[in-house]
């Protein structure tokens, strides 16, 4: 039922802008999901918009300065148009709570990581202009956030082909750089029967790939024991589900028995996992409180390269830590050559407001911090453009995500590497096309559909 057939006048309509991680994404589909079941339509920008929800990242803090400077472009919106409804949600929501009506009085609500189930009647009351609801700040870190109802989530974002499933929240581990645990509370994994029903919903539709989510997807857990290894093998009996995968994984909880779970659930369980090592220096690793060190994380890639032959890897990494040595970045620099990863998502540290690492010393300069990360860079993309090279005359399978953002006339899709790739031709959202590649850059791979395949 729409909102316009019960009132008579058009459907009030929402926007929503989203930073950050896949977890931020994917409660972008969530809020959407609730909203629409609530009448809202979506609308195609602020512009045309009665409802702005800013759901927010504050993992970095440029990151966070990204938020308040679009706040402050959107305050004309509301000086011109007051019955606006404008909203912060998201981890700059829950972190700074109250604090933003003070920077940003306009703004009307605030709404954190686990309390999105409470937007559609709030967006609802303050619609109606009711003042009570003004300024509501709704941080509660509840634990049934996680029981969302799948049916509901839009899933528009992420487009036809792929889904992503949360399996847990939160975040036990204390890594003395990182801001999630107060962003995002401390685990609660979901029933893996309630996963399970919501993967065979997805199949059912027609979706063909899961990506199963969260903070540290690998300390998943259900109250009846169940691991991620359980829900992977399970997974993988599902029919229409072609690929799966999983992010992020913490190499502390990369145990054999999952190692093993992994190449049991092959072949639909991807050729690729992101797991972040963060730096390649134990003193560091220590200082970071990561919970292992180099040679234990070589062990792991090892083990796993073992049991998964044809295996990438891709993973994060922080240079300029406070207590980082040019030794300690050297020995970053080895372990990038000596592990090969196909990803390596690189940033300079940032000082994040309540994190242990503030105690550990001053933070480095600037310019030694990105001078650092333009090394790290220099050396991945030789390493990338290399690896990529070897795809050249060999034939992909390719899931479909959508049209090529920067050309109309191609589509573009990964492989179960993750390799993204390029290619023009017929072609739709979801289907698995098989491409001979032809061009690879440091970042991508582009071909041709085979014929015939
Ligand atoms: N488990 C999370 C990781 C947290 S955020 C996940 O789902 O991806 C993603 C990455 O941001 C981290 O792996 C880390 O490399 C980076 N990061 C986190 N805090 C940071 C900080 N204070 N400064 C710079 N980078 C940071
Ligand atoms: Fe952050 Fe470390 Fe958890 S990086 S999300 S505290 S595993």
């Amino acid at each position: 039922m729409s909102g316009e057939a019960s009132t008579g006048r058009r459907a009030d309509r929402y926007y929503i802008e989203t930073w950050g991680c896949q977890m931020n994404v994917l409660d972008a589909d969530k809020m959407a999901g609730a909203l629409e079941r609530h009448g809202y339509v979506r609308a195609d920008g602020t512009i045309d918009a009665d409802v702005v929800i800013l759901n927010t990242c504050s993992i970095r803090e440029k990151a966070k300065d990204k938020v308040f400077s679009e706040l402050g472009r959107l305050k004309p919106v509301k000086d011109l148009r007051p019955d606006v409804v404008l909203g912060v949600c998201g981890c700059v929501a829950q972190q700074e709570g109250e604090e933003i009506f003070a920077r940003a009085p306009y703004v009307d609500f605030v709404v954190g990581t686990r309390a999105t189930g409470s937007l559609p009647i709030l967006v609802d009351r303050l619609r109606a202009g009711d003042e009570t609801a003004r300024h509501t700040v709704d941080i509660e870190l509840r634990n049934d956030s996680i029981h969302f109802p799948f049916d509901q989530i839009r899933r528009e974002v992420t487009g036809l082909g792929k889904a992503f499933v949360t399996i847990i929240e939160g975040c036990n581990h204390r890594c003395t750089f990182c801001i999630v645990p107060q962003t995002r509370g401390s685990e609660i994994s979901r029933d893996m029967d309630e996963v399970l029903d919501e993967v065979r919903a997805l199949a059912a539709k027609g979706f063909r790939e899961v990506e199963f989510l969260g903070q540290t997807v690998n300390a998943y857990r259900d109250a009846r024991g169940r691991t991620l290894g359980d829900l992977l093998v399970a997974t993988s009996a599902q029919d229409g589900i072609e690929r799966i995968r999983f992010t992020t994984s913490h190499p502390a909880q990369m145990t054999d028995a999952l190692m093993d779970a992994m190449a049991a659930a092959r072949p639909k369980l991807c050729s690729y996992l992101h797991l972040p090592v963060q730096s390649g220096s134990s003193d560091v690793l220590r200082a970071m409180r990561r919970g292992y060190h180099r040679e234990a994380y070589l062990a792991k890639i090892a083990g796993l390269r073992e049991r998964i032959p044809e295996l990438s890897f891709g993973t994060d990494i922080i240079v300029g830590f406070p207590t980082e040595t040019e030794a300690d970045f050297q020995e970053t620099l080895t372990l990038v050559q000596e592990v090969g990863f196909d990803t390596v998502y690189s940033f300079a540290y940032s000082a994040r407001p309540g994190t242990a690492a503030l105690g550990l010393g001053p933070d480095l300069p600037d310019d030694v911090k990105f001078e650092r990360l333009a090394r790290l860079n220099e050396i991945q993309k030789d390493i990338q453009a290399r690896r990529n090279q070897s795809w050249i005359g060999r034939d992909v399978e390719v899931l479909v995500e959508g049209p090529n953002r920067r050309n109309a006339r191609e589509w573009t899709g990964r492989t179960s590497e993750a390799r993204w790739v390029h290619f023009p031709g017929e072609s739709a959202p979801g289907r698995v096309e098989k491409v001979r590649v032809a061009q690879v850059s440091a970042f991508s791979l582009r071909g041709e559909i085979v014929v015939g395949a």
